[in-house]
């Protein structure tokens, strides 16, 4: 079977997941205060996700990130990963992870080690629980900080996401990579992007571009680009002086597009082919009117047919544009 690719000869092997809209936080860049989750009607079943995953995975996708909403959170998760490690198991999946809030780390993690799990990605913005509830409205700190232990102790590596937002943590930057590099974590800094509506001028206060955090690095230590890459869109350095890696997810101040791999499910089987636009295909409806694979399979096919070629965000004109209306827990990120 042929494998996927798009329209600018980039080979698809990285598929995102959201198994959930739901979360048990309420990040501030994320999701508004009160929102309107799906009816879990519409929501695609375990059996659903896997045929569909399954079907991705014959098509050539090496790495499946599952995510949210809170993946976490959503019910039976755990048949889905134990589901999805055959994979691994017969090797056509290289890697099966997930993008977590952290807060139900300590229940799952030595099952996740168990399903093949090798790292996850952990949101955290901030050490400090004060701040912690600021940005996350609904999440205690120590919460996630026992998940993240639970994380190591069962041999999972964790990788810390922390969006870079200025007058929130700048004065972090120091703590946090000191935190990671006693930890054992690698830090990723991440731009913040206009996914759903929250203001204009809200989004433009909030932006600290990764160029910025980079040269305030560079002051203190010796950084060394490295070329290794985990499929996903960070490049990272090492800190000479620490040893520790650090990543940097630059949308806006470094579009890194052109080596786009990746395409993401939503929990009710819309297929994004990109995350800064709004064209999706529906694979609920080939799904469930048809148990033979081909027609689900060419609604993929002609779906990757339209990948655009990047995303429209910029902030460069003192203006939001390329704005999603939809949040980043619809897909996930
Ligand atoms: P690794 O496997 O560790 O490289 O993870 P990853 O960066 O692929 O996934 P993660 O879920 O940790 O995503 C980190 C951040 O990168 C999130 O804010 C995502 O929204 C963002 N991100 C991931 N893929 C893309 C992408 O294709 N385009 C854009 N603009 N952002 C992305
Ligand atoms: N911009 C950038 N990153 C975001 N995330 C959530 N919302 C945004 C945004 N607007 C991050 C989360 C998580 C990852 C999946 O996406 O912090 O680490
Ligand atoms: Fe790929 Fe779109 Fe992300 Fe660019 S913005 S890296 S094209 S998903």
């Amino acid at each position: 079977m042929s494998p996927l690719v798009d329209p600018f000869a980039r080979p698809i092997s990285y598929l995102r997941v959201s198994v959930t809209d739901r979360c048990d936080f309420r990040c501030t860049y994320c999701m508004a205060e009160h929102m309107q989750f799906l009816p879990k009607k519409d929501l695609l079943t375990l059996e659903e996700l896997d045929r569909l995953c399954s079907r991705f995975i014959a098509l050539g996708v090496e790495k499946l990130r599952i995510t949210g909403g809170e993946p976490l959170v959503r019910k039976g998760i755990m048949t889905f990963f134990r589901a999805m490690s055959r994979h691994l198991v017969n090797g056509a999946l290289k890697e099966l992870t997930l993008t977590t809030n952290g807060s139900q780390l300590a229940r799952f993690a030595g099952e996740l080690a168990d399903c093949g799990v090798r790292r996850v990605n952990v949101s955290l913005d901030t050490l400090n629980p004060e701040k912690f509830a600021q940005i996350t409205r609904w999440g205690r700190l120590d919460q996630v900080q026992d998940g993240i232990r639970a994380a190591t102790a069962a041999g999972l590596s964790v990788k810390i996401n922390a969006v870079a937002l200025k007058g929130f943590n700048e004065d972090e930057l120091f703590p946090l990579l000191d935190w990671c590099a006693g930890e054992g974590h690698d830090l990723t800094f991440i731009e913040v992007m206009p996914m759903g509506e929250m203001g204009e001028e809200m989004r433009l206060d909030q932006y600290w571009p990764l160029k910025d955090v980079r040269a305030r690095l560079a002051e203190r230590f010796t950084l060394t680009e490295l070329s290794e890459r985990t499929g996903g869109p960070a490049r990272y350095v090492r800190i000479t002086e620490t040893g520790q890696k650090v990543g940097f997810i630059t949308p806006l101040t470094h579009n890194f597009c052109e080596s786009c791999n990746r395409v993401r499910v939503t929990c009710t089987g819309e297929l994004y082919m990109c995350l800064g636009q709004e064209d999706m295909a529906d694979l609920r409806a080939p799904l469930r009117t048809s148990t033979d694979d081909g027609l689900l399979d060419d609604s993929i096919r002609a779906a990757i047919a339209r990948k655009p070629k990047g995303h429209d965000f910029d902030y460069s004109r003192q203006k939001v544009a390329g704005q999603m209306s939809r949040h980043m827990s619809h897909t996930g990120g």
